[in-house]
């Protein structure tokens, strides 16, 4: 039994409701997991010190939605899309091409590429998603790789109809061959439920086959225009429904009496140059939300949740203390686990040291690299 005493904390954010924020804070890790927290000065004794020097602490990010298992990247489509081009997702069939002709090497490599960036950024758990191989095999693989990353994996068979076939077989596919060669490498079943992906009918369809076969639900919902996809993600109990930028009223008290989560992604809008969503709405009508980075090579490929932490506060009326939270707890919420997103005794020792006083300055400094130091399980990274 290993135990870690972290002090000279100046802010804790703990992110435990019961006592969210301590002033001149210490921590105990003991094994992996949070023992104690409290004011420093009254921290038992424990084998091993680290002494963070005036910095503040916060949990870990948890990247709730992420899609890294992929080959090739979207540059072109970045700059015309920055000269005007509507982002309408149709360039999703371009990674899907590149990402068939990978190797599985090749994908793994790119895949454990962006995790070790985003570890370095503060992120402590992250979920992976299929989606751009959209073949049983190029959806089992992907799954596969993502398995070898983390334990939250996504299969997003249903993430658009493949070029060369009709809607109806592909969906047929999807909730048949397609799930049970995936179903074992997953934990979730998520659909693009948008025009141009999938309908509300085909969205259901997708998700009622994956619930069946033991997956837990999530949606991609109401991204680039209103349609059905909050509701049926409430309807059906998912876990989450992720973008939520074009909501109605019905929308947002569907997720507000509901336990879905809203999951807002601002790196999206911010890479296909579109409104971004209204999360001081969601938050008003008592909604859970979380914040993730979506991070892919086409609508936002930014592995950074510091970044999306300032773009909540600036852009989406939330304050720095409901940024973070969502970045933390938001996300725990949004992968039902209750062992990552705070900082309280039994939770996983998953910490970031900051360079900096407080939290508030991971908006207060945008784009400034403020992550000192992370330990994952209570060991320096
Ligand atoms: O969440 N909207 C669907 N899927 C991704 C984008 C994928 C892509 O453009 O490659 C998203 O934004
Ligand atoms: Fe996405």
């Amino acid at each position: 039994m290993t135990t870690v005493l972290f002090d000279g904390i100046k802010l804790l954010y703990t992110g435990d409701p019961e006592c969210a924020e301590i002033e001149d804070a210490a921590l105990v890790a003991e094994d992996g997991l949070v023992a104690w927290v409290g004011p420093a000065g009254r921290a038992p004794d424990a084998d091993e010190r680290v002494d963070v020097r005036g910095r503040a602490v916060i949990p870990g990010f948890v990247d709730s939605h992420a899609h890294l298992v992929f080959a090739g990247d979207r540059t072109a489509e970045f700059q015309a899309r920055m000269s005007g081009v509507p982002y309408t997702g149709g360039g999703i069939r371009t990674t899907v091409a590149a990402t068939r002709a990978a190797s599985d090497a090749e994908l793994a490599t790119g895949a454990a590429a962006l995790v070790a960036e985003m570890r370095a950024q503060g992120t402590t758990t992250v979920e992976i998603k299929s989606g751009y191989g959209l073949t049983v095999e190029d959806e089992r693989r992907s799954l596969e790789i993502a398995t070898g990353l983390t334990d939250e994996t996504t299969y997003l068979g249903a993430h658009v109809v493949p070029s060369g076939m009709a809607a109806d077989d592909y969906v047929r596919l999807v909730t048949g061959e397609m799930l049970q060669a995936c179903a074992p490498y997953a934990k979730w079943v998520d659909a693009f439920c948008e025009r141009g992906a999938f309908d509300g009918d085909q969205t259901r369809a997708v998700l009622e086959a994956g619930i069946k076969a033991g997956l837990q639900a999530r949606v991609h919902a109401n991204q680039l225009s209103e349609g059905p996809g909050v509701r049926i993600a409430c309807e059906l109990g998912a876990a989450s429904a992720d973008h939520c930028t074009h909501l109605s009223d019905a929308d947002v008290d569907a997720l507000a009496a509901s336990g879905t989560v809203a999951t807002l992604l601002p790196g999206a809008e911010f890479s296909t140059r579109s409104p971004y969503p209204d999360a001081r709405r969601l938050l008003d009508a008592g909604a859970v939300v979380a914040l993730a980075t979506d991070c892919n090579p086409g609508s936002s490929y930014t592995s950074s949740m510091a970044f999306c932490v300032a773009l909540a506060v600036r852009e989406m009326g939330m304050t720095p203390l409901e940024a973070v939270r969502a970045a933390t707890l938001g996300g725990a919420r949004a992968l039902r686990r209750t062992d990552v997103g705070w900082l309280r005794p039994g939770a996983r020792a998953d910490l970031v040291v900051l360079d900096a006083p407080s939290y508030v300055h991971l908006a207060y400094r945008p784009g400034v690299p403020l992550v000192h130091q992370v330990f994952l399980g209570g060991l320096l990274l």
